[in-house]
């Protein structure tokens, strides 16, 4: 699957000195390379670190006024606060120095899944996303999501589109605008649930480490949900990476969390759906070059699904 380019990140060398030598003097080793992964559209710093003796560690560090700070800040909390077993990197640290914050987290050494209908690897995250959503979250992952209002059940965008379609509007999508419309309105009504929700599943916010198998990352927008929600909003990922939409829409009757909730799933999808057709049309925002186009291209998979 093509993963969204990176573009504009801060780089190492941005990091304030005090924050580095707080940094090299806690992980015990100056700093030799640094890599910056492909994949994602922050524009923080999302590095690894090599240091000296080899051992390597992941970092997301910004200033402290840069308004992903507080989100990387939540991804802290919810990394300490995930049920053993879950598949995500371990949390090492949290830092603060020269009026920038770094959060330090266990390097996971792989490329990202291959999601494309040839590789094992959707399997292996729908049935780590069953175990993950089988039981509602434990009490301290609610706890350390509670600060973070989730924006998840305000996902909309038919409603604005229905009022003033736009002339390059996918035809079967204006054809279908009212009925679109009325299934996302079901979503805010749905959206609360007390499973855990990654929150922006998709292929570069994995790893496949060659020793845990499938892990996530960026767990910024983690919350609390449907347990359906994470396997639904895979699904148009899956059909980006060359699934056929019907597969895809078998596989979500299949799957226990979305079985299980059908209702809910196609109304959040087509929420999603609506967001990703609305904000694709919109100016892109500063650092993150590569987003407007994958929404077009994730708007048109979303479609595709819902006609099933
Ligand atoms: N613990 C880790 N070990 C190794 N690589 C990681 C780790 N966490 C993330 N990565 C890699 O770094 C990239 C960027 O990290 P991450 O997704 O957490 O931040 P982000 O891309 O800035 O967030 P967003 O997707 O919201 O823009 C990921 O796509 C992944 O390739
Ligand atoms: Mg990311």
């Amino acid at each position: 699957m093509p993963v969204p380019p990176t573009s504009g990140r801060l780089q190492w060398n941005a990091v304030p000195p005090p924050l580095r030598a707080r940094l090299e003097d806690v992980l015990g080793a100056p700093v030799t390379d640094t890599v910056t992964p492909g994949g994602g559209f922050g524009h923080q710093l999302a590095a690894t670190l090599r240091l000296d003796g080899g051992r390597r560690v992941f970092i997301k560090a910004a200033p402290d006024d840069d308004p992903l700070t507080p989100a990387n800040l939540h991804e802290a909390a919810v990394l300490g606060a995930l049920p053993p077993g879950a598949p995500a990197p371990d949390l090492l640290g949290i830092h603060h120095s020269g009026g920038w914050t770094a959060v330090v987290i266990a390097h996971l050494d792989g490329p990202h899944p291959d999601l494309s209908p040839r590789s094992g690897d959707a399997e292996q995250t729908f049935a780590l996303l069953d175990k993950l959503t089988s039981s509602p979250a434990p009490a301290p992952y609610i706890a350390a999501v509670r600060t973070a209002p989730s924006p998840m059940g305000a996902l909309h965008g038919w409603n604005e589109l229905l009022c003033a379609p736009p002339a390059d509007l996918d035809p079967a999508a204006r054809a279908r605008l009212p009925q679109l419309a009325e299934l996302e309105a079901a979503w805010p009504a749905l959206a609360h649930g007390d499973h855990i929700v990654h929150g922006d599943l998709r292929a570069d916010n994995m790893v496949h480490d060659r020793r845990l198998g499938v892990t996530f990352v960026d767990w910024a927008h983690a919350t609390t949900g449907p347990a359906c929600t994470d396997a639904a909003s895979l699904a148009p990922q899956l059909v980006l990476a060359g699934h056929q939409p019907a597969d895809v829409a078998r596989l979500l009757r299949e799957h226990p969390a979305t079985a299980e909730n059908p209702g809910t799933t196609t109304a959040f999808l087509a929420a999603l759906t609506g967001h990703w057709h609305r904000n694709a049309r919109r100016p892109a925002p500063p650092g993150a070059p590569g987003l407007r186009a994958y929404q077009h291209r994730a708007a048109a998979a979303g479609l595709a699904l819902l006609s099933y």
